[in-house]
C-alpha cells in the first residue's frame, strides 16, 4: 500500500481529480491511500497569509516557511517517505524517477504556488525537487496529479494487465510502436498486414522497427541512453532503405 499526500492550497483541486478512472479503482482496491493538507490551515494571523514578498526584490510573492512547514510536520515524514518538491527549476520527471517513488512506502508532493516557495522549504525536507517538463504552469497541483498518476500505475495490481508496463513507451528506454484495434479498414486506412498475420516473430520485429522509427522520429536524445542491439541497427538500416 501506498499512501500519497498533497501540501497545497487547493486540496479539492487534487483529492477531486484523484476520483476519477485509474486513481479511484486504486483507492477503492487500497492499492493507494490520498490525503491533502492545506497550509492555510497552518497560519494564525487574522489574513491567514501563506505568501510574501521576496527577500532582495523582484516580481511576485513567495510561500512562507512557517504554514508549509507545518503543514509537511503534521504528516510526519519519516526516512522511508518520499518529499517531492513540484519546481520547474527541478531535476526532469523521468519513467525511472516514477520507479524509484513507486517503491516508497509514503510519498508528500508540496506544491508551489505563486513565484515559488521559500528555499528553505526545499532545503529542510526535499528528498526530490521535480520539474514535468520545460514550461512554467501557475501552480504545482498539475505536476503533483501527473506524477502521482505515473506512480499509482506502477503500484501492483492498479493495471488489469501487468504486461501492460513492459510495452510502456519508455519502459525500455524507447517509445513504443502505433497500436490498432478494430475495424481493420477506417476510413481507407487499413491495420498494416504483418500485425493481422499471426506471425510473432514477423510481429515482434515490426513493433521493435516502428519503435526504432518513432524514437529516431520524435525523440533522437533517447538513443543516447538505451542500449541498441545489433538487431536493433539492422532494424535501424532497413528504415533507410
Ligand atoms: N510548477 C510550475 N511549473 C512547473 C513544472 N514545469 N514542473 C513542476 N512544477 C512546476
Amino acid at each position: 500500500m501506498l499512501r500519497i499526500d498533497f501540501v497545497t492550497l487547493f486540496p479539492e483541486m487534487v483529492l477531486e481529480a484523484v476520483d476519477h478512472s485509474m486513481l479511484a479503482r486504486a483507492k477503492e482496491s487500497g492499492a493507494v491511500q490520498f490525503g491533502a493538507v492545506n497550509p492555510r490551515e497552518f497560519t494564525h494571523d487574522k489574513h491567514r497569509t501563506v505568501d510574501d514578498n521576496p527577500f532582495g526584490g523582484g516580481p511576485g510573492m513567495l510561500m512562507k516557511c512557517e504554514p508549509v512547514a507545518a503543514a509537511i510536520d503534521s504528516l510526519f515524514p519519516d526516512e522511508n517517505t518520499a518529499v517531492v518538491m513540484t519546481d520547474p527549476t527541478g531535476t526532469p520527471f523521468t519513467q525511472a524517477l516514477a520507479h524509484e517513488l513507486a517503491s516508497r512506502p509514503r510519498i508528500i508532493f508540496v506544491c508551489g504556488h505563486y513565484e515559488g516557495i521559500d528555499d528553505r522549504i526545499r532545503t529542510l525536507y526535499a528528498t526530490h525537487t521535480v520539474s514535468i517538463g520545460d514550461f512554467v504552469l501557475t501552480g504545482g497541483e498539475l505536476p503533483a496529479l501527473v506524477m502521482a498518476d505515473a506512480v499509482t500505475r506502477l503500484q501492483p495490481g492498479v493495471l488489469g494487465c501487468s504486461e501492460s508496463l513492459e510495452v510502456d513507451s519508455h519502459a525500455d528506454g524507447l517509445l513504443s510502436a502505433p497500436q490498432f484495434t478494430r475495424p481493420e479498414e477506417f476510413r481507407g486506412e487499413a491495420v498494416p498486414d504483418v500485425l493481422r498475420s499471426g506471425d510473432h516473430g514477423a510481429i515482434s520485429d515490426w513493433r521493435r522497427r516502428q519503435s526504432l522509427r518513432v524514437t529516431r522520429a520524435h525523440r533522437p536524445d533517447l538513443f543516447w541512453s538505451s542500449e541498441l542491439t545489433a538487431r536493433d541497427v539492422k532494424l535501424l538500416g532497413a528504415l533507410d532503405s
